[in-house]
């Protein structure tokens, strides 16, 4: 007869061994691997039966899938900026998982975004299973929604959870504050740990499923389980938050929302680019706009440069908000294709107002702050730039052109330095009203363009840049 199989569980990283030992393979952790009740057979939740699915095991060919899968029904809740990072509303039947550091604001979030979809009449719960219901209440307060209709309760047994959401008149929408601090009575390891977690989010999601409620998790699970992962993200010391789609089942991944913290909660930021671009003081040299894309919209941003002697033997490269390897690759690109004298410098690069970007297209304004901070000249306070950097100094376009150029125009700028457009030798690529377009092949034009007066090469580009902002 085969011998019951042992299951391990690191209590840190969740990852499943068939045998102990004093330190997990996966994160390196020690002492965290514990034994685990063997998974019991039936979905958690105990023995919930699915129903069947409409096309369950039957192969279908496209036409006649066609139409079949109408688009999900979703809730609104008129929080602008968080209905678009869900892609559109919450997902009838959908689990969406939200984390982020703690005093990020979830909870300030979450019981915002129950309150305006009791308001809107879809019943709506708030689950809180780290606060008190009066702590809860003093929230509401200070937010301005105490009058909304959302049903509050404190708890952190599944069970109970599920039994009261499974009735007839449960509410549409639950609010799960926090998945950490839930836990389930058939599942032998104490609450908090990674199988409790786990457990518990599993059962949620399942009920989120068979009744057709979406469910709000916050915290942290492994992403398997939710169909939608936020991330809510931001600066401390900064007011705005950014609220991140990390995958989405039924809409666009890369999203963002944009938050304001006040004292009465979160609030929508419509134009994110004047938020970002709002503390900047002109023509200060290391100081370049870069016309970035984050999800579906443009952002602008400053990319801020500073690039000074270094005092140790070897020079310091710091980073806030950027990747430090792309730092690493643009610097050896502009010492070595450009010639630019980089390497004895500290270089410290930081994305203004605490913004995370991870697109390549800023590459080139990441470049131009650091020649612009080496030279000690000015970006032009007028201009945007972006564009990915090769390795052998090539500058290439990037996506969305038209849509960076259309914001920057939009937000009063008035010239942008660009990859030349593809097979655009002959015709002159379409560009918004009002802003004029200066493209450069090489990272070298870039350079080019910072060098002091009398050394500058004589450039029509460059001339005619000078020409206008002399006027
Ligand atoms: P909270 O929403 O509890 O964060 P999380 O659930 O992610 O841990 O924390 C919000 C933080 O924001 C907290 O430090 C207090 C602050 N805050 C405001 O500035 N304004 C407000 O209206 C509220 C409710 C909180
Ligand atoms: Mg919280």
């Amino acid at each position: 007869m085969a011998r019951p199989l042992k299951r391990f569980a690191c209590q840190s990283c969740g990852a499943i061994t068939s045998k102990w030992s004093g330190r997990c393979e996966s994160c390196g952790e020690w002492n965290t691997i514990a034994e685990e009740a063997a998974a019991p057979s039936g979905p958690a939740g105990g023995g919930l039966a699915r129903g069947p699915g409409r096309h369950r095991g039957r192969l279908l060919e496209f036409a006649s899938l066609k139409g079949s899968t109408p688009q999900p029904p979703r809730y609104r809740s008129g929080i602008a900026e968080f209905d678009r990072v869900c892609g559109g509303g919450l997902v009838v039947g959908s689990a969406l998982l939200i984390g982020g550091d703690p005093g990020i604001g979830k909870s300030t979030l979450l019981l915002q975004v129950a309150a305006a979809l009791a308001r809107q009449h879809t019943a709506c719960a708030y689950i809180s299973g780290e606060e008190a219901l009066d702590q809860v209440r003093l929230r509401g307060e200070r937010l301005g929604v105490s009058d909304a209709p959302v049903q509050l309760t404190a708890a952190t047994s599944v069970r109970d959870i599920v039994a009261s959401l499974e009735r007839p008149d449960a509410p549409k929408v639950a609010v799960i504050d926090s998945i950490q601090t839930m836990w389930l009575d058939s599942v032998e390891s104490t609450p908090g740990t990674v199988t409790q977690v786990r457990a518990s989010a599993q059962a949620l999601v399942e009920l989120a499923k068979r009744r057709g409620i979406a469910i709000l998790l916050v915290g942290h699970v492994t992403k398997d389980g939710a169909n939608t992962v936020l991330y809510f993200e931001g600066e401390r010391g900064h007011q705005f938050r950014i609220l991140r789609t990390v995958k989405n089942r039924f809409g666009p991944t890369d999203e963002i929302g944009v938050f304001e913290m006040s004292d009465r909660g979160l609030a929508d930021v419509a134009n994110p680019s004047a938020l970002f671009l709002g503390e900047r003081r002109g023509q200060v040299s290391g100081a370049c706009v870069f016309a970035g894309i984050e999800g579906t919209r443009p952002l602008l941003v400053e990319i801020q440069a500073l690039v000074a002697p270094s005092s140790f033997g070897t020079p310091r490269h710091a980073v806030v908000g950027w990747d430090s390897n792309r730092l690493a690759m643009v610097l050896a690109v502009l010492e070595a294709r450009c010639g630019a004298a980089v390497g004895a410098n500290d270089v410290y690069l930081n994305v203004a107002g605490g913004l995370r970007i991870s697109e390549p297209a800023a590459d080139l304004a990441v470049a131009a702050s650091v020649v612009s901070s080496l030279a000690d000249e000015p970006v032009p306070a007028d201009m945007v730039v972006f564009g990915e950097i090769g390795l052998g100094g090539e500058v290439r376009p990037v996506g969305q052109r038209e849509a960076r150029l259309r914001e920057a125009a939009k937000l009063g700028f008035r010239s942008a330095l660009v990859p030349r457009a593809r097979g655009a030798s002959t015709s002159t690529p379409r560009a918004p009203e009002g802003i004029a377009i200066d493209e450069i092949d090489h990272l070298s034009d870039l350079v080019a363009r910072f060098q002091p007066a009398d050394r500058r090469q004589r450039r029509p580009e460059r001339e005619g840049l000078a020409d206008r902002r002399r006027i």
